[in-house]
């Protein structure tokens, strides 16, 4: 970095009142140096200040509250057959999806750019061993189904995955040293999302250490510009790729892709997506599908009274029904646009107070106990109102949602691969093979369906009625591909 940049760099956070961050600037030596303005350069000064001016100084709240709620009703959802939908239409959809998928126009996308502070693991969450015997990881998990995926629909899945400076490098090193668990090394495209820097409850830009700003990633949302601002859709466009399955790290029961979810998006047009699943209980932690005005919006458990997420209809079901699951198909050129921010598309920032280290007057690090800053992001699913025929269909959860969140209890590893098992002794009863199961369907012993040999209960109707020696399924068994 020259003089003239370095000294443009600090005079502009002097004007936008962010002058402090360089406070212990005669203190450091030029590698410090160097680094504090690397984060700095990296930092759109007139994005922080307006969501200062909007989020921090005016005190408003981060979602939907109070009146922002009003002519809130549930959003209508396409009904899974085995609920009552309509058999035909899926069979007809999927068979639109499964062209659209051989013929190379689908593309896979985990958002893994989050910090997974709730598990209490060091390291990036995709990292994290799953799978309920051999302890496959999340990232092996999703690369297993892709590769299947591939074989079973003769094409080359192409996956893009989101990181951020905070996993970046332990990401890729995973890949690395997996081989890229057998995947053309060229079809896994790591992207990294920005980062945000966190400011005090006055708006001012925080400091980690004398040489280092506070920046958190900009939320899921931001992976749309981070797809927009890197190379990733021009590549999308060259390979042919108009579809994008979206998916979370933490789920690794998702059917990543599902040909009649991919045939509902196409036949109707839609520019996005999403899949619901009923609520497994009224409080349960999840986005509500609701319809406002005309557009669809996701409404999080946070921002509705518990009474409106336990209110019922006449019928006694639930009114608010559809959970979102963070499940959805974009359409390429949407996610250009909205993360492009072209006209008024562009994803609104939400404000979260968070514990933020920070350096004190006398320039040590401090560990708050309590929120003593505020940190922005975007959310994805604020892309729903922009997108043209946003359409909703039903899931099961047994088959697309089990996600590993915290460290025990509900959505904890043992609550996922109880799951994984409980997938694994439906498939083989599916299969007409016997299997004991207890009254939740989970197997008395443990053993374990590789992805690579079938991706989902339908591939393994098939992969296995093609054995011709069946294994008995026995303790510590695992189907692998080439068995
Ligand atoms: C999220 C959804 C919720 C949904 C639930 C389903 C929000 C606010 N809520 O909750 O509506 O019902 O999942 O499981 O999103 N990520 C990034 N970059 C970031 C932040 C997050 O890539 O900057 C990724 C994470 O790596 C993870 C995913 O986004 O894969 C979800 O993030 P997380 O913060 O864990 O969302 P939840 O609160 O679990």
């Amino acid at each position: 970095m020259d003089l003239a940049t370095d000294k443009n760099i600090r005079e502009a956070f002097k004007r936008a009142g962010h002058a402090h961050v360089f406070r212990y600037w005669d203190e450091l030596n030029p590698q410090s140096k160097f680094r504090l303005l690397s984060e700095a350069q990296a930092i759109d000064l007139d994005e922080i200040n307006k969501l200062v001016a909007e989020h921090v100084l005016t005190d408003s709240l981060s979602g939907l509250s109070g009146d922002k709620l009003d002519g809130l009703e549930p959003a209508p959802y396409i009904q899974h057959p085995s609920k009552g939908g309509d058999v035909l239409r899926w069979e007809k959809a999927a068979k639109t999806g499964e062209l659209a998928i051989r013929a190379g126009k689908v593309a896979a996308f985990c958002v893994a750019g989050g910090q997974g502070t709730r598990l209490g693991f060091n390291g990036p969450k995709g990292t994290f061993p799953v799978t309920p015997l051999t302890k496959k990881s999340l990232f092996q998990v999703f690369a297993e189904k892709i590769k299947r995926s591939s074989e079973r629909y003769e094409t080359v899945i192409h996956w893009f995955v989101l990181t951020s400076e905070i996993n970046h490098a332990a990401t890729a090193e995973h890949f690395e040293l997996n081989n890229y668990f057998g995947l053309p090394r060229e079809s896994v495209h790591l992207i990294v999302q920005g980062l945000i820097s966190a400011v005090d409850q006055k708006g001012k830009i925080i400091l980690t250490a004398k040489d280092s700003i506070a920046r958190t990633p900009d939320g899921h949302g931001g992976s749309l510009r981070a797809l927009a601002r890197s190379s990733a859709i021009e590549k999308m466009k060259t390979l042919g790729v108009e579809c994008i399955s979206y998916f979370q790290v933490d789920n690794p029961l998702i059917r990543i892709i599902d040909p009649a979810f991919i045939g509902f998006h196409l036949e109707e047009d839609s520019e996005l997506s999403s899949k619901m699943i009923p609520k497994a209980y009224p409080l349960e932690k999840v986005g509500h599908f609701c319809t406002q005005g005309g557009k669809t919006v996701v409404v999080e458990y946070s921002d509705m009274s518990e009474s409106m997420q336990k209110a019922t209809n006449s019928a006694g079901d639930l009114h608010y029904i559809s959970g979102s699951v963070a499940i959805h198909l974009f359409d390429r050129d949407f996610i250009a646009r909205v993360g492009g921010g072209e006209g008024q598309a562009k994803l609104p920032f939400h404000r979260a107070n968070k514990r933020i280290p920070f350096l004190d007057a006398a320039g040590n690090l401090q560990n708050p106990d309590e929120p003593n800053g505020v940190k922005f992001e975007m959310f994805v699913f604020d892309a729903l109102p922009l997108a043209r025929n946003a359409i909703i269909i039903e899931s099961l959860r047994a088959d697309d949602f089990s996600p590993v969140k915290n460290s025990t209890g509900v959505d904890s590893p043992k609550s996922c691969a109880e799951d994984l098992l409980r997938s694994y002794a439906r498939w083989l009863i599916a299969a007409g093979v016997n299997i004991e199961v207890d009254s939740s369907g989970l197997p008395v012993i443990n053993f374990e369906i590789s992805y690579s040999f079938a991706a989902d209960q339908e591939d393994f109707f098939k992969q296995w009625n093609a054995l011709s020696n069946k294994p008995d399924i026995v303790d510590g068994l695992v189907i692998e591909s080439g068995i």
